[in-house]
């Protein structure tokens, strides 16, 4: 092992990462104890589709008795194993059910993916925007009846694309959103790539596999015990053909599937078939636990957890308490400063940050030695806070703020461009993506025209040290439009 000279797997095995603590993705948690098969996944069973092992193309053997398990485990019509993340299972649904040129209703804080398969299939998509809750500085639900608007207003739209819950753990009305889409026999795909726990333990909300929603995307590496990567579609309704979509899965997954994943996903299934009350009632009780322990702090709070595990939020339909979002708002600090003090004094990574708030990804793997110490942790950081004043920070989101598009995504990224300094690109036709980090929206979309709102808007979340994600390697204060 010492004469590895891999930087990456050096640094795999930097004692660094042994020590420290996991409160983000993959949802295993590095946990081998707690599921077996997590230790046995190595080399020694790295096959691909060899004789006697099935087709995930073409499943007629173990594949499809693992396909069985998991619509016994999610109560579903079909399940399809996923080998390329969720991420093939959005490209994969949108394929399904749209035609090239054809118009689609999207949350515009979905995924890259989703944006992805709107440019690959020139769509043209009908934004539907995230509420937006103030006081939390994060995107809220969304709202039915603007769904209900929007159909309205565009006969012709062939697909609904939501995203619930969200990075935050927001939960939208799944079932309200059906109903109107369905009464206009539009078929709607959930990226549910968060929410894979949500239907088999109770208590955490409402999955949209439950609300019959058509086609549901679940990431089984960000909160069950399973291997990074692998996750799973489900198809809950009969509008969805299932051998188009296995069809359509085939352009999008690799032909080659490691049978680690493959196995990851069997493995974790069958594993939360057997033991799903035990799971559930074990992992309640530790959320429980820790919603106990941090009711004190003074200064840092948490959202749906502590004291304000049964309040409501304005804007925010349900959500999903895996999520523990701690906020700094009332706090000198920022959200950037917790998780670096996190990290640095006590070996703790949590999943993310933003300017306002932290998020640690709790799962059913976490060791309760790793939850005492987060908790320690945060009493020891609220205690030195004390007595700081508060610092007043904007959320520099804003829906209300709607660029007109004037070309599709397609035409736009393909057009000649240019650079140019974002402080005069007012009336200018943006040629990339311009993506705020969080709440994971885009500012601007290739094909829109760019205001003096947006330039504002952007200008604030760099101001803020909001990460702003681009598609060129260009100066914050630069953007690409077309020629
Ligand atoms: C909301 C959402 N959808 C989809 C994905 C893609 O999932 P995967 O990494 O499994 O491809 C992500 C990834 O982070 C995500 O946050």
């Amino acid at each position: 092992m010492k004469n590895i000279k891999s930087g990456i797997f050096k640094q795999l095995k930097s004692p660094a990462l042994k020590k420290s603590i996991p409160f983000h993705m993959p949802g295993h948690k590095r946990n081998i104890s707690f599921a077996p098969y997590l230790k046995e996944l190595s080399a020694k069973y790295d096959i691909t589709e060899i004789q006697g092992y099935d087709n995930l193309q073409c499943p007629n053997g173990i594949i499809l008795n693992a396909m069985k398990n998991a619509q016994q485990l999610w109560n579903t019509m079909h399940s399809f194993l996923l080998v390329n993340g969720s991420t093939c299972g959005i490209l994969a649904a949108i394929n399904t059910t749209c035609q090239p040129g054809d118009k689609i209703a999207i949350a515009r804080n979905c995924h890259k993916s989703v944006y992805n398969a709107v440019e690959l299939l020139n769509l043209k998509p009908v934004f539907i925007h995230p509420t937006v809750n103030n006081e939390l500085h994060i995107c809220g639900s969304i709202d039915p009846l603007e769904l209900s608007m929007i159909i309205n207003e565009n006969n012709d739209i062939k697909a609904v694309v939501i995203t619930s819950p969200t990075y935050d753990g927001v939960i939208s009305d799944i079932s309200a959103i059906c109903t109107i889409s369905h009464e206009n026999n539009i078929p709607v795909i959930i990226d549910e790539a968060h929410g894979a726990h949500l239907a088999i333990c109770e208590g955490f909300g409402l999955s949209a596999v439950k609300s019959k929603a058509d086609i549901v995307i679940q990431s089984l590496h960000k909160t069950l015990p399973s291997l990074t990567q692998t996750a799973i579609a489900h198809i809950c309704t009969k509008r969805i053909n299932p051998d188009r979509f296995l069809n359509s899965l085939s352009v999008f997954q690799t032909s080659s599937p490691s049978y680690l994943l493959l196995s990851s996903i069997d493995c974790c299934i069958d594993f939360l078939i057997r033991n799903q009350e035990k799971i559930n009632n074990k992992w309640i009780n530790s959320i429980d636990y820790i919603d106990n322990e941090i009711a004190s702090l003074k200064n840092l709070f948490a959202f749906y957890h502590g004291t304000s595990k049964n309040r409501l939020y304005d804007s925010i339909f349900s959500y999903d308490r895996s999520k523990l979002i701690i906020s700094v708002k009332n706090t000198k600090i920022n959200g950037k400063q917790l998780f670096d003090i996190l990290y640095n004094d006590y070996n703790i990574v949590l999943e993310m940050y933003s300017d306002t708030y932290v998020i640690a990804m709790l799962s059913m793997c976490d060791k309760l030695s790793s939850i005492k110490r987060l908790i320690k942790a945060l009493h020891r950081i609220d205690n030195m806070l004390d007595g700081i004043t508060s610092h007043n920070r904007e959320f520099t989101y804003s829906s209300s703020v709607l660029p007109e598009a004037v070309m599709r995504i397609r035409d736009a990224k393909n057009s000649k461009n240019k650079i140019i300094n974002l402080e005069k690109s007012e009336g200018h036709i943006s040629n990339e993506f311009v993506w705020a980090y969080p709440p994971g929206i885009p500012y601007l979309i290739p094909g829109e025209i760019i205001t003096s709102d947006i330039i504002v808007q952007i200008k604030k979340a760099i101001d803020n040290e909001i990460d702003i994600k681009s598609d060129f390697d260009h100066k914050k204060d630069e953007i690409s439009v077309i020629n």
